[in-house]
């Protein structure tokens, strides 16, 4: 048994990586920026902190999807992290519904705090960010941020992405 198990790890499978990493469970949250009169938002969950000193989060973003660009131009971003009841504005930014900007951005309700990137109101928690450093790493891009303002919402359960689908937490 112990020896399948081996030979399955040294296969170079993206499928296998993927069906172990749907057993991770995830904080959904949406990553937004805004530059020269844009805005983009997309829920991720490949987001976490780095440090408390001063306070430093991440995010990976997938750089070849064109579209991520403006992140690495912008030099800001935030984090909005989602409740259960954010379903469907999850599934609105997911990119599954091939919705313009500005319908992702119809759905909940945006403003900004110190950096100008879209804020969800009603957030467990935002973390208003500049951009401190990019670091490359295969089809991804991880972005770390030191957060210039922290907004923190109501303790709602939270949404959490696990088996290809949504829980609560
Ligand atoms: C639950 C969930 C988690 C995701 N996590 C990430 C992530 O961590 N990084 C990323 O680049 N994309 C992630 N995505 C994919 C983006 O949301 C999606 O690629 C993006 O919205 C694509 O569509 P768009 O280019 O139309 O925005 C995730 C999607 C879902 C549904």
């Amino acid at each position: 048994m112990l020896k399948r198990n081996l030979a399955e790890l040294s296969v170079a499978d993206g499928k296998l990586y993927r069906d172990a990493m749907a057993r991770y469970a995830g904080h959904v949250q949406l990553v937004t920026t805004a530059f020269n009169g844009e805005r983009r938002g997309l829920a991720v969950t490949a987001a976490c902190s780095v440090s408390d000193s001063p306070p430093t989060v991440l995010v990976c973003l997938n750089h070849h999807n064109e579209k991520n660009r403006i992140f690495f131009e912008s030099g800001i971003f935030a984090l909005n992290s989602l409740a259960f009841h954010h379903q469907a504005l999850s599934h609105a930014f997911s990119g599954l519904e091939k919705l313009t900007m500005d319908e992702r951005f119809g759905h909940g309700n945006w403003d900004t705090l110190v950096t100008g990137a879209p804020a969800l109101v009603d957030a467990i928690a935002t973390y208003d960010c500049r951009v401190v450093n990019m670091i490359p790493q295969s089809t991804h891009t991880i972005v770390v941020g030191e957060v210039a303002a922290l907004r923190l919402g109501g303790q709602n359960p939270a949404l959490v992405y696990m088996d290809r689908s949504y829980r609560t937490l």
